[in-house]
């Protein structure tokens, strides 16, 4: 188990590194009616009863639509030097593919400007779930049109935020909208179809490739990678069944993203486990593999897992491990996992330049009578996960960049308003925003770097 106080190697970090915080569209915008913006297949499955706890909606999350301006803000004073955020396709293309809105694109625009005049880099990220309903209709992700209206999107914004925006990423974890979405059933658009889940999985690829092209022709200098969830499997028991489980896990959550983007193709053992044909036409392949400037990890938690025959696809169920802390997720706290991915992207897949473009908890926050945030088990578990970051360099994992999830608590999709994972306390009566303990504690972890990297500057 980590070090539940860990001191940070801050010594450890690049000089030019980027201390982010990260959030998505749909979680914290809101105003999901406004300036032209169309439903997304969040908002359908949001206001479908028995879908979200609480019955919570995006409708309006951190109105941050409107109080941008305060929540960049707040990224000044936590002194962060990089955003995360996500575009709404629907706010920029509200029919999924046609016509374009200027609205959508002025908002986000505006946006830019306002983070670069903080000095604060922007991460774009395309697709964070929240794919136009109108496409959903026309057959979602699991038909080939999908990825080309995508990439079709990715150009529009691109031309227009690329003279400023050199980080982009296409995707934010593909497993959850495939597997999630389309085989789960947990996620929008809440399908439990293997068919449908591998079809949506091959689109996505295509999608995230179709579109780093569109990027780079549109963006000189565009810096493109992918961000994908991975998991730190191991099999729950010494039983041969359970080390083929762990491996199934391993095909499902890590090599099925990892093997086709780095040219290996789509791994042979899991193409057997789903036995779905591809719907694979020539040059999709290449497309797939077109080659990535960095590589993006969110991370969370390690799982144990155990053979589950009578399970989805992969037929393999997490196991909780006794002993281990847990968050409010109900998430196992264990931060050799983020360590051992980063330096397995290293190894394995030859990572050039890698970021964690999420990591983070939720707690249950109190707000104190004297109006500050308290949550030092966020705080422990942001030291101990940076700790792994600063082992992983020092072995040699080239991470740039680390965006904590999230800049505030939002709208936690199937969980709702419930799970809060921000370093800034949102009250969702009055929006008042408050700097959580742990906010405090990110703030003076960047500002000690920021000191060591100017005296050695
Ligand atoms: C990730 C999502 C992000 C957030 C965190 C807790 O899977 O990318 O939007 O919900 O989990």
């Amino acid at each position: 188990m980590s070090d539940p106080h860990p001191t940070v190697d801050v010594s450890a970090f690049p000089h030019d590194f980027l201390w982010g915080t990260a959030t998505s569209a749909y979680q914290i915008e809101g105003a999901v009616a406004e300036d032209g913006r169309t439903p997304s297949i969040w908002d359908t499955f949001a206001h479908t009863p028995g879908r979200i706890d609480g019955g919570d909606d995006g409708d309006i999350a951190c109105d941050h639509y409107h109080r941008w301006r305060e929540d960049i803000g707040l990224m000044r004073q936590l002194g962060t030097n990089a955003y995360r955020l996500s575009v709404a396709w629907p706010r920029i293309v509200p029919g999924g593919s046609g016509p374009v809105n200027p609205k959508g694109l002025a908002f986000y625009d505006e946006l830019i400007d306002a983070l670069l005049a903080a000095d604060i880099t922007p991460s774009v990220t395309l697709y964070h779930w929240d794919l136009p309903q109108a496409l959903q209709d026309r057959g979602g992700w699991p038909v080939r049109e999908t990825a080309e209206h995508f990439a079709a999107y990715a150009a529009v914004v691109a031309e227009r935020l690329g003279d400023r925006v050199k980080h982009w990423t296409p995707l934010n974890e593909p497993l959850c909208s495939a597997w999630i979405g389309h085989l789960e059933g947990r996620m929008a658009p809440g399908l439990t179809d293997l068919t449908a889940a591998v079809r949506a999985s091959y689109h996505l690829l295509l999608g995230h490739g179709l579109a780093t092209r569109a990027i780079r022709a549109a963006v000189p200098g565009a810096e493109v990678g992918i961000v994908n969830n991975l998991a730190h499997v191991e099999p729950a028991t010494e039983r041969p069944e359970d080390h083929a489980a762990a491996r199934r896990m391993d095909g499902h959550a890590n090599r099925w993203w990892l093997d086709p983007v780095h040219g290996r193709g789509f791994p042979a053992d899991m193409l057997e486990v789903y036995g779905v044909q591809l719907p694979q036409k020539t040059g999709d392949m290449a497309a797939i593999a077109e080659p990535l400037d960095w590589l993006g990890l969110n991370y969370y938690f390690p799982s144990a897992v155990a053979d589950d025959p009578s399970g989805p696809a992969p037929y393999a169920a997490a196991v909780a491990r006794p002993g281990l802390p847990r968050t409010g997720m109900d998430w196992e706290v264990d931060a050799h996992g983020i360590e051992a991915l980063l330096l397995r992207l290293t190894h394995d897949y030859g990572a050039r330049k890698l970021y964690v473009t999420e990591n983070g908890s939720a707690y249950p926050d109190v707000v104190r009578p004297d109006g500050t945030v308290d949550d030092p088990e966020r705080a422990a578990y942001l030291e101990q996960h940076l700790a792994a970051c600063a082992r992983a360099i020092r072995q040699g994992a080239p991470l740039a960049g680390y965006f904590a999830w999230s800049l505030l608590d939002n709208f936690e999709w199937a969980y709702g308003y419930d799970k809060r994972f921000g370093l800034v306390h949102v009250d969702y009566a009055t929006q008042k925003r408050t700097i959580k303990g742990s906010g405090h504690r990110y703030a003076d972890l960047v500002r000690r770097h920021g000191a060591l990297a100017r005296r050695a500057a």
